[in-house]
């Protein structure tokens, strides 16, 4: 059984974003993983600002949320980056709490090709809403993921929902009309299933 850390990079408290992971939620309790939900909403994390002290051995001198989910992240198997589409890609919370991995960065001897350092190892998805649904809605979204998440910091992509048209944020969520609820708890219930 895994132990998995769901990150919810903003949206409303019971909009779209934070239906999609709750469903996966179920789907992965129902499966026996055991899942802690983090909602940057209530847990501030400011984006990184380069002073560098984190590579002089110091701790970030951010004093904010970061430094309470530093031991999730290192305790979790799978951590699902979850967020609304805000201009055609992740919210600037979510992108704040990824930029903060630069602190939990150590040093690599031996990099592989185009990365600087080691993180820690772990697996990944991403859950997204939005409320256009076009062929290219979610490409910007997409490409950040597997270049920054995948293949720079190094996850291990487990897959992804990306829900289109959930409807705006003028009206109520929307997404309870949709299929995407259904699959969010089929992909939490079965990410596991083969091992
Ligand atoms: C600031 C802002 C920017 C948005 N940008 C986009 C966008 O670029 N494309 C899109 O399809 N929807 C966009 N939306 C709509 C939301 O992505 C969509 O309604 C989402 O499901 C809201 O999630 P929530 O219900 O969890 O808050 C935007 C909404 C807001 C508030």
């Amino acid at each position: 059984m895994k132990n998995i850390l769901v990150v919810l990079g903003g949206g409303r408290p019971n909009g779209n974003t934070a239906q999609l992971a709750d469903a996966f939620i179920r789907g992965a309790q129902e499966a026996g993983h055991t899942v802690e939900k983090v909602s940057l909403l209530k847990t501030e994390v400011k984006g990184c600002i380069g002073c560098n002290a984190c590579r002089f051995d110091k701790p970030c001198i951010q004093k904010d949320g970061f430094n309470e989910l530093i031991p999730k992240i290192k305790a979790a198997d799978l951590i699902v980056f979850a967020s609304p589409l805000y201009f055609w890609t992740i919210s600037a919370k979510l992108k704040a709490f990824i930029e903060r991995f630069y602190c939990i960065a150590q040093e690599d001897l031996s990099p592989p090709y185009g990365r600087y350092e080691k993180y820690p190892v772990k697996d990944s998805a991403l859950l997204m809403t939005s409320a256009d649904e076009f062929f290219w809605t979610f490409h910007q979204a997409e490409s950040y993921y597997q270049f920054a998440l995948v293949n720079y910091i190094g996850f291990n992509d487990k897959g992804m929902i990306l829900a289109g048209g959930c409807g705006d944020t003028n009206g109520k969520a929307q997404i309870d009309k949709t299929e995407h609820l259904n699959q969010a708890y089929a992909f939490g219930k079965n990410i596991y299933a083969d091992g």
